[in-house]
């Protein structure tokens, strides 16, 4: 049951065994502190002791845990978890948390700064991983996080609904596109109007299209003589890097950047903003 507990918390054994000290704790706290208050009022403890207790005991729960959740450094994960508790009995229309897919072929930079960012999140969760590519980073990074993956082959990928039958098994909501290079057949399209985004390491319009990926897109913008370069968050059409811009940041090329100083620029960029947009995106 623990073990269950900590997959769905999606959490380390080490913090999953603070948030139980934090319970634990916070817990402890609140019953004597409900004494400790009730004491100035009642001296036995009658049944109006009970008919203030329950009430008095549920307002001082949260505080407590709270407050103990600070010096244990899980003050984020309790936040959100009340926050839901929250939603849940007050009936507030946001109890889902979103399901985003990440389509990954790369190192999955990106993917990793995503998933981390909505670990604890109420507003979303990665549910899902779809690669191409049987030797990329982002496998790994699936694996450390127990986050399920979809490898597809070209053929079934633009034929056939294999990948549309995953992402509506795992009632994926949004998908992301960070570094998945082939284009998204019309089906996965019209399945998920306005749902597909991608980011583009470069300034759309310019340096998209066929085979402006990664490296060759620097070195693209380099050959050009830009002064400036950037990211680009669009949603997703049947063409390359087309679709409507929803998203740009900006960065200096500088005076004999090379490729790879240049990439590293664009993928700081990307690391600081893709996760807080897409975070946008879904609180609409
Ligand atoms: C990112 O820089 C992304 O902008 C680019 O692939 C890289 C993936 O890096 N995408 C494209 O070029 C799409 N046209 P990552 O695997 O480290 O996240």
């Amino acid at each position: 049951m623990l073990h269950r507990l900590k997959e769905k918390w999606n959490v380390s054994w080490t913090r999953f065994t603070l948030i139980f000290l934090t319970f634990a704790l916070g817990g402890s706290a609140c019953a004597r502190l409900g004494n400790w208050l009730l004491s100035f009022v009642l001296t036995e403890k009658n049944a109006w002791y009970w008919i203030i207790y329950v009430p008095l005991i549920t307002i001082l729960w949260p505080l407590c845990v709270l407050t103990i959740s600070i010096p244990l450094g899980q003050f984020r994960f309790f936040t959100n978890y009340l926050s839901r508790m929250g939603n849940r009995i007050f009936g507030k229309q946001s109890t889902k948390t979103k399901s985003i897919a990440i389509f990954a072929s790369g190192t999955g930079t990106n993917a990793k700064k995503i998933i981390d960012h909505f670990k604890e999140s109420s507003v979303a969760r990665v549910g899902l991983i779809v690669c191409n590519n049987p030797n990329a980073g982002v496998l790994n990074i699936a694996a450390d996080n127990h986050i399920p993956v979809v490898m597809v082959n070209r053929k079934s990928f633009l034929t056939d609904t294999v990948c549309l039958d995953e992402l509506t098994l795992h009632k994926i909501d949004l998908v992301v596109l960070a570094g998945f290079l082939w284009m998204i057949p019309k089906y996965l399209i019209e399945a998920y109007p306005n749902k597909i985004i991608n980011i583009h390491p470069a300034l759309l319009p310019k340096f998209g299209g066929k085979g402006m990926y990664g490296e060759n897109v620097h070195k693209a913008v380099i050959e050009a003589g830009e002064k400036e370069s950037g990211i680009t968050i669009h949603y997703v059409d049947e063409h390359y890097d087309n679709g409507d811009i929803i998203f740009q940041a900006k960065c200096e090329v500088k005076y004999g950047d090379s490729v790879s100083t240049l990439a590293q620029r664009i993928h700081a960029l990307e690391h600081e903003h893709f996760p807080k947009v897409i975070e946008q995106i879904i609180k609409g």
